[in-house]
């Protein structure tokens, strides 16, 4: 899979262009699922700009409640049955926002409720890496969204994104062989905790047109996250070509 994370840009009216533009890089049947996140005013615009094709749609955030008095939030209730996707535990939002582990596990179990596909975000920050213990919190991400649901979610319902913080929108990508080791953890973390087979697991950070064949090129990375280059139809075109590549 390739998701590009749009972030807060664009227009609406830039957005319903964006999402054409990726319509068009993409056919029926083709080996990489392709995704967008756009910010949530334009989700019901986009999604009449990618009408009945294969892109899937998904929202950068999700509350945890159904409905009620919880000003500014949007609940999965709200995304059922339109939406394909969501994304939960962004570092952006846990770093920038406070978003605590429990928070972003609560969110994951909304959105598997109901029905829709949960990416759960996990990731180091520079420090954590340094200290060595990059592992235990990733484990302890992980930890935490599993936690939030009474049974484990079958495989096809979820994916992990791996996107170590030091290397989210610094031009900074983790080495092939460092985000491959990370994902590979995760695989077997997830494994083992839930005694089924492992999500299809994504890196982020920093991925590009110029970078994209090398990572999907590693036996544990399953495609990206794509911030920045998420923006740019043609980087964006030149990293779904290489994650179909990868995949045949
Ligand atoms: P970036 O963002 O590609 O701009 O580094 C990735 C992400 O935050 O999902």
């Amino acid at each position: 899979m390739v998701a590009g994370n749009w972030k807060m840009n664009t227009t609406v009216l830039e957005g319903i262009a964006l999402a054409r533009a990726v319509s068009e890089l993409c056919t029926p049947g083709m080996v990489v699922e392709v995704a967008v996140f756009p910010p949530f005013p334009h989700l019901w615009p986009v999604r009449g700009a990618l009408g009945v094709g294969p892109v899937l749609l998904g929202a950068q955030d999700v509350f945890w409640e159904d409905s009620g008095a919880y000003t500014g939030e949007v609940s999965a209730s709200m995304l059922a049955g339109w939406c394909d996707l969501v994304l939960v535990g962004h570092s952006e939002r846990r770093h920038l926002l406070g978003e605590t582990d429990a928070e972003t596990g609560r969110k994951f179990a909304a959105g598997l409720r109901h029905g829709l596909g949960v990416i759960v975000a996990v990731g180091e920050t520079g420090d954590e890496r340094d200290a060595g213990s990059t592992f235990t919190v990733i484990d302890r991400q992980l930890d935490a969204a599993l936690s939030a649901v009474d049974e484990p979610p079958p495989t096809g319902a979820w994916l992990v994104a791996y996107e170590p913080v030091w290397a989210i929108g610094t031009g900074r990508t983790a080495s092939p062989e460092q985000a491959d080791e990370v994902c590979a953890h995760i695989r077997d973390h997830v494994a083992e905790r839930t005694a089924a087979d492992a999500p299809r697991v994504l890196y982020g950070g920093s991925v590009s047109a110029d970078n994209a064949a090398e990572l999907f090129s590693r036996a544990s990375i399953d495609g990206g996250l794509i911030g920045g280059a998420s923006l740019r139809p043609d980087q964006f075109a030149r990293i779904v070509a290489a994650a179909a590549n990868a995949a045949r």
